[in-house]
């Protein structure tokens, strides 16, 4: 029982696909009331259904995010305990060809819209005494490309680099306050947005460089994003979880003596 999440109030964004619906699915499995915002509405819909949540489409790059997303959450069941923050945007382009408008789409939702939807909803877990409830949990969706510099990966993984520290900081202002803030740094996963991204000599590479030898599944990682919402979790802050077959630790690769 240690682990159940019984009347604990949950926001996932990105819920509509990926990482994001596994979270929202497994959060509402543990006894979480989930709120499931998406920019896809219809998505978004459809992950509630399936959790016995509570729908929001909504962009997390405007301005009033986070607003809206305390008062859907106040709408549909009452304060915010855990957010889980898995919506994200990619652009796979090298370095030299990298555009500022790449910059800004891949800023304006990872690292901005993350920030100040976060900074929203963590004030409602403090006005609303998250901290007498068991604590509350917000819990980033990193990468394995914001701890490694990757080919292609200048506005992606510079903005997953931000998310990491951006909840460093949120650890240490936020822990006083009773709330942790921690990510899990996923490694490749098949979803949507690899299934756009990845070629064959791409998805080779990402094979060689795992040790584990494999993509990892979405139910991986969505069993990081429920430990660390989890009781079992409350003295665990500003930590950066890599869920990647061990590729962040990793040195030289070969057979060996
Ligand atoms: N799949 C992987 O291999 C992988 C690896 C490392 C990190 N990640 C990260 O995990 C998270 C989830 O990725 P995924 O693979 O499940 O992707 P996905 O594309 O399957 O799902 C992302 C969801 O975010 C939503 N979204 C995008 N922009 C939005 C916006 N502006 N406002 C609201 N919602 C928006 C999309 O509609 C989509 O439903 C992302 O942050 C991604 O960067 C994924």
């Amino acid at each position: 029982m240690a682990n159940r999440l019984d009347g604990k109030i949950a926001v996932v964004t990105g819920a509509g696909s990926g990482i994001g619906q596994g979270a929202a699915i497994a959060l509402a499995g543990a006894g979480a009331k989930v709120l499931c915002v998406d920019l896809n509405e219809s998505a978004a819909n459809a992950t509630a259904s399936s959790c016995g949540g509570a729908a929001s489409a909504l962009d997390l790059a405007a301005d009033d995010a986070g607003d809206a997303i305390v008062a859907a959450a106040h709408a549909a069941f009452g304060p915010v305990d855990i957010l889980v923050q898995s919506a994200g945007v990619a652009v796979q382009k090298s370095f030299l060809n990298t555009t500022a408008a790449d910059y800004d789409f891949c800023y304006s939702v990872n690292q901005r819209g993350l920030a100040l939807a976060t900074r929203a909803t963590a004030a409602d877990m403090i006005a609303s005494g998250a901290a007498k409830r068991g604590g509350g949990r917000i819990i980033n969706i990193a990468s394995v490309s914001g701890r490694r510099g990757s080919v292609d990966r200048a506005a992606y993984g510079s903005t997953k680099a931000a998310v990491i520290n951006l909840t460093q900081v949120m650890a240490t202002e936020l822990g006083p306050l009773g709330i942790t803030a921690n990510c899990v740094s996923p490694g490749p996963v098949n979803t949507a947005m690899v299934e756009a991204a990845h070629t064959a000599a791409s998805r080779a590479a990402w094979n060689d460089a795992v040790p584990m030898g494999r993509y990892g599944s979405v139910d991986e990682i969505v069993a990081a994003i429920l430990f660390l919402a989890s009781p079992a979790a409350s003295y665990i802050n500003g930590l950066c979880m890599d869920v990647d077959g061990g590729y962040a630790g990793a040195g030289l690769q070969y057979a060996g003596e």
